[in-house]
């Protein structure tokens, strides 16, 4: 009898656990007053009204030499295995990009190429597989990175993120449009965000009780 309930009571913490997994948010400027930091900010504000953890990357804290398979054959980063042990545990990232001659940014590209190598012991594309994800661009001019915006799905759709890719540009940005807490100012992006992420928060609970029931059914 004792068994049977610790048995329930695995599989209920088990389930709890599966379904609080963290969001990432990274962003690919490392300027210290970054508008798409300022941005994921918002978002992240957002996100923990839902009560999940957020790991916010920067990715000043977190430095990787530009991707060379020399490098990699010699030992790898000491960030990788940290920041891919932060996306494995995540149940949805949030990136945003600035737009640089119509591309992401170069950093951010190299984040991604480091991250996409399979390390032994891992699955294919381990890291990113199955991930909601909502890609951000933001820009000073008036397209709001579109350009860059189309690139960074592109790119996550290959790594292997849920297909479903939701995004969100902004336009015109400037130090104007943000309080001296750097939160939005302006009531119209500030409701789309709210929108775009209650429904990110709720696909990924669909996904995680479509998960659950599977692993609770083969368990
Ligand atoms: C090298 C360079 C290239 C840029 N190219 C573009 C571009 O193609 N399209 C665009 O909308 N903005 C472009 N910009 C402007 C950036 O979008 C703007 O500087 C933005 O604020 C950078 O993002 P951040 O504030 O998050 O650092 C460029 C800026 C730099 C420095």
């Amino acid at each position: 009898m004792i068994f049977i309930f610790e048995l329930f009571f695995a599989k209920i913490v088990d389930y709890f656990m599966y379904l609080k997994k963290d969001i990432t948010l990274l962003s690919g400027s490392l300027r210290k007053n970054s508008f798409n930091t300022k941005i994921l900010r918002n978002f992240e504000a957002e996100i923990l009204r839902y009560g999940y953890k957020c790991n916010f990357i920067n990715l000043n804290d977190y430095n990787l030499p530009f991707y060379n398979e020399d490098i990699e054959k010699e030992g790898l980063p000491k960030n990788l295995p940290i920041l891919k042990n932060i996306f494995q545990n995540s149940s949805g990232l949030i990136v945003s990009s600035p737009e640089y001659n119509g591309e992401i940014s170069a950093v951010l590209k190299n984040t991604f190429d480091w991250l996409s190598r399979k390390l032994p012991g891992e699955t294919f594309k381990q890291t990113f597989l199955g991930l909601k994800t909502i890609a951000v661009t933001s820009s000073t001019g008036k397209n709001g990175g579109t350009r860059a915006l189309e690139r960074l799905k592109v790119l996550l759709s290959r790594l292997g993120v849920d297909e479903d890719i939701l995004s969100y540009s902004l336009g015109n940005t400037a130090d104007e449009i943000f309080n001296e807490n750097d939160d939005l100012l302006l009531e119209s992006q500030i409701a789309k965000i709210k929108h775009l992420v209650e429904y990110f928060i709720k696909s990924i609970q669909v996904n995680q009780e479509l998960a659950t029931e599977q692993k609770l059914k083969v368990s």
